[in-house]
């Protein structure tokens, strides 16, 4: 399995911290938040690692992350010149991808130390793995419409959300990810939607759902930025 990172993107709910600092390379406690995504795959196993950066950083991201061999990775950057959402990032990747599982991180998702999904990627078949977590905020995320632990289908970002969960950052997909982006349309906020591809499987009947119960935190908000910072400092601490 290989690993996609998505650390493009503006950063603009994050403005004036972003106006010149990467969203990625902003401090959660003690570490730049990419580190925390880098550190969680290493543990998985997963050695290639393709992060996905805006071409604004690419200087920075060669001095902090390098070829990733401080993590035990082989890193390598793709840069994104116009991002058009989650799953055209992936479609990028195709040709490095091509004959592999992958294992798609989003770079501002931050979870607890007790979140190991080192499992999730060993017992990794085909289909999709989807992670969930109540939240009381659904409305910024994808969010499943649920009969008990099945998902029937996911919504992004609804004014009226069917459930409580967030579907978090994280997800593994086969080899058909990328055939199955080709028949994606834009969303109507000019994206290709991780939740259009995540509803392919669905309806496949190929996606697993898993629920978490460790932190988690989409760190793209000056709240959820404070919140993950307080998180592991109080960890540390
Ligand atoms: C993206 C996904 C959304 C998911 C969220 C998790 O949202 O589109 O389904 O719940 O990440 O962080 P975005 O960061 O584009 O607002």
């Amino acid at each position: 399995m290989k690993a996609i990172i998505l650390a493009g993107g503006n950063g603009t709910r994050l403005r004036p911290l972003t106006n010149c600092l990467h969203k990625s390379i902003l401090p959660i406690f003690n570490k730049p938040m990419i580190f925390y995504s880098l550190e969680a795959i290493a543990k998985t196993g997963i050695k290639d690692v393709i992060i996905i950066i805006s071409p604004i950083v690419v200087s920075t991201y060669l001095k902090l992350v390098g070829s990733g061999a401080r993590f035990g990775l082989n890193v390598s950057f793709k840069v994104q010149e116009n991002p058009m959402g989650i799953s055209h990032a992936i479609l990028e990747c195709e040709s490095e991808i091509k004959g592999h599982n992958v294992l798609v991180y989003l770079s501002d998702n931050i979870f607890g130390p007790d979140f190991d999904f080192s499992p999730a990627v060993a017992n990794f078949n085909e289909g999709c793995e989807l992670f969930f977590k109540k939240v009381p905020d659904p409305q910024r995320f994808g969010v499943p419409t649920l009969d008990g632990r099945k998902v029937l289908r996911l919504t992004e970002k609804p004014e009226n959300p069917d459930s409580d969960y967030a579907c978090v950052g994280l997800y593994i997909f086969d080899t058909k990810a990328c055939e199955y982006i080709k028949t994606l349309e834009p969303s109507a906020r000019g994206e290709y939607e991780v939740t259009d591809l995540n509803n392919i499987y669905i309806q496949d009947g190929a996606a697993k759902a898993n629920f978490l119960d460790a932190f988690w935190s989409d760190a793209g908000t000056h709240d959820s930025l404070h919140e993950a910072n307080e998180y592991f400092y109080n960890l540390n601490k």
